[in-house]
């Protein structure tokens, strides 16, 4: 339906939503199921509680309840989006996509949709793939949501893992923006040779689901917490000084950081690496955990319904995770 634009659209976001579960598990609650204290998860994540999703409730149930209020937010109806794009590493199902569930609730009649699978960078790869459709005047409003149900996938007797991360997703509708505003500067990252530190071994097609995977619990995430930690600090300050950079953006106009929410150690320690002041790095880990590719929308959508997000502040966002994937961009609200 495109035709090829003289002139390339900036792109931004119009409207952002989140959506949590109610009940919240603290770290007191997990001291009693497994071998772990309050310390030792304050002390080396910063986590203090994280939501958990009931049984009932699947990925595509948080993605839509996240997509209705980020597409009020943009003071749209839902049949007006062009495209839904679900950055998950937990879908309802193998297939369908749980973009395509999404597009069917919202009412998105006319959209197409399709996942996106980036570890924890989903939402960051997610959002620069809306942000193509709209730039090249493809389409108006293209959604971009991270959405995760971890506790699914958790060994909840393995506490190398099960205190880190929690349920959730948040949205964002990618629009048309003013010139010069919206993002000015985004670069994507892999580096496949890592991805041995970060997965969930069974159930795809290398190593179907069988009673012996099942027993041996490879159907849960499986971390290498000391290398994804080393990793994750030196690809956040790179990459944000690389975007910063191409943006022509410096760090002290930055007005406020946005980074994946898995440890407020390596929030912190990317934040020095780059010279950002404290008061300027937006977190939520101590309530939420990591919840993977909802961490960086969930965080964007209560900053901006906060008010403390303005018009004309420039944002810097990171995502890093499984595969190993990083990305980054810079946006002018
Ligand atoms: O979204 C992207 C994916 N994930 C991440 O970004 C995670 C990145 N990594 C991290 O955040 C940190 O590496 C962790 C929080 C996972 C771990 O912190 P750490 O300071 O790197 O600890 P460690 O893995 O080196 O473990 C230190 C000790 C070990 O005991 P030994 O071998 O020294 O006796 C662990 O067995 O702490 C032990 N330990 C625990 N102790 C109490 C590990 N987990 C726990 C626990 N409670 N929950």
């Amino acid at each position: 339906m495109a035709t090829l634009p003289k002139e390339l659209i900036s792109a931004g976001i119009a409207g952002v939503g989140a959506y949590l579960p109610n009940n919240i598990v603290t770290n007191e609650d997990l001291e009693k199921t497994v071998d772990t204290s309050t310390e030792w998860i304050i002390s080396r994540s910063g986590i203090r509680e994280r939501r958990i999703a009931p049984a009932t409730m699947a990925s595509s149930d948080f993605a839509v309840a996240a997509a209705g209020k980020a597409i009020a937010d943009a003071g749209i109806a839902g049949e007006e989006i062009d495209l839904v794009i679900v950055a998950t590493n937990t879908p309802d199902m193998v297939f369908p996509a749980t973009a395509c569930l999404v597009q069917e609730r919202i009412g998105a009649k006319k959209a197409g949709a399709f996942d996106l699978a980036a570890g924890c960078s989903g939402f960051m790869y997610a959002l620069v793939v809306a942000s193509q459709f709209v730039s090249t005047g493809s389409y108006k409003n293209v959604l971009a949501i991270g959405a995760e149900n971890l506790s699914k996938i958790i060994d909840w007797q393995d506490r190398k893992t099960c205190v880190l991360f929690g349920d959730g997703a948040g949205a964002a509708v990618v629009r048309p923006a003013e010139p010069g505003s919206g993002i000015l500067a985004y670069k994507l990252y892999a580096d496949g040779s890592g991805g041995k530190h970060l997965n969930l071994p069974a159930g795809g097609s290398r190593m179907p689901a069988t009673h012996e995977t099942v027993d041996n619990k490879l159907h849960y995430i499986h971390m290498s917490g000391r290398d994804i930690f080393r990793f994750a600090v030196r690809a956040t300050a790179r990459s944000a000084a690389e975007v910063l950079d191409m943006a022509g953006v410096k760090v002290s106009d930055v007005d406020y950081f946005i980074p994946h929410q898995a440890n407020v150690r390596i929030i912190e320690a990317a934040a020095k690496r780059l010279g950002l002041p404290a008061e300027k790095v937006l977190s939520n880990v101590d309530r939420y955990g990591n919840t993977s590719t909802a961490s960086i929308p969930i965080v964007l959508a209560e900053a901006v319904q906060s008010g403390r997000i303005k018009k004309g502040n420039h944002i810097l966002m990171v995502g890093f995770g499984a595969g190993l994937t990083w990305a980054a961009a810079v946006l002018k609200w």
